[in-house]
């Protein structure tokens, strides 16, 4: 049975690019590779790009495109889907140029989300050039991050990436506050611990948060420097670490009012064989402070 190979690029759609411009290059330190009036192209690595930001008043995630590995895996991918009663049109030329893929189809995931299911996507012409990161970002193991969308039927979400080979990595439910639970599935397509993960997330997000990873954890902390000495973007949860990820992180709002994390150090699980699939009873070994409680902590 054919499946991804990774999570290749998102696509968010913003309503302010003049704030995703800098928010992508002066917090993030990613690069820069083209920009217009309709959108921004950012890279992480030697791919021609890794996450697009498009103009328009959504404020949350747009798409997310899927390496295939060959276009038999597509093929196979994509009669999967149809025989499980979801669409995939085949997508154009145009299309496929714009996203700079040799070939690409396109779906639509449970919750209503673009998905995208491409071959061949284009290396840049020019070297990455980390920009603010001392060390770049860790997307050999596992494609540009990952992502925890919202899921009210978790089921038909686990069915839907299911077919694309996602499996089940583990589960976190912990309750953070009288009332409010966290309860997601994390689901791995390789080694990267997680690249998609679904809880039934308030706030109307399709997506909750984006996460990318810098291959240093010196880089976490430059970037904690950045955020929280400029005050460049609202931080939401200080630096932690994760209990089934063991990704070393921070979490902040995007201009989009999505969060982003910030993480070095995560899990890349290496022998799918042996992986024992368990619940997690903490979000976080430590850390990870919501920013309210701190600023109470911070108060004299
Ligand atoms: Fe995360």
């Amino acid at each position: 049975m054919a499946t991804v190979k990774e999570l290749g690029y998102i696509g968010i759609e913003a309503s302010d690019l003049a704030a995703w411009e800098a928010f992508g290059v002066g917090v993030l330190g990613l690069q820069l590779a083209s920009r217009d009036d309709a959108s921004l192209v950012f890279r992480m690595d030697g791919k021609a790009h890794r996450i697009t930001v498009t103009h328009g008043p959504a404020d949350d995630l747009a798409v997310t495109g899927f390496d295939c590995g060959d276009a038999a895996a597509l093929d196979d991918i994509a009669a999967r889907l149809a025989a499980a009663g979801h669409a995939v049109q085949e997508g154009d030329a145009a299309l496929a140029t714009s996203r700079k893929v040799e070939r690409i189809a396109v779906s639509q995931d449970p919750m209503g989300n673009r998905v995208e299911l491409y071959v061949g996507l284009a290396d840049a012409e020019t070297p990455f050039e980390p920009g603010l990161t001392r060390s770049g970002f860790q997307t050999e193991n596992g494609g540009a991050g990952h992502a925890v969308l919202a899921a009210k039927d978790r089921q038909a979400a686990l069915d839907y990436y299911g077919i694309l080979g996602f499996t089940v990595s583990d589960y976190v439910v912990q309750e953070m506050a009288p009332g409010r639970v966290i309860d997601a599935v994390f689901t791995h397509c390789n080694g990267r611990h997680h690249t998609l993960a679904f809880a039934d997330v308030p706030g109307g997000k399709r997506m909750q948060h984006f996460m990318t990873e810098t291959n240093e954890m010196q880089d976490v902390g430059l970037a904690w420097d950045r955020v929280v000495r400029g005050g460049l973007a609202p931080v939401t949860l200080t630096l932690g670490v994760h209990a089934n990820d063991q990704m070393f992180s921070f979490y902040m709002h995007t201009p989009s009012g999505v969060d982003w994390e910030y993480g070095s150090g995560g899990l890349i699980i290496t022998d799918e064989a042996s992986w024992q699939v368990k619940q997690w009873d903490a979000v976080s070994t430590w850390g990870h402070v919501p920013a309210p409680l701190l600023a109470q902590a911070l108060t004299p």
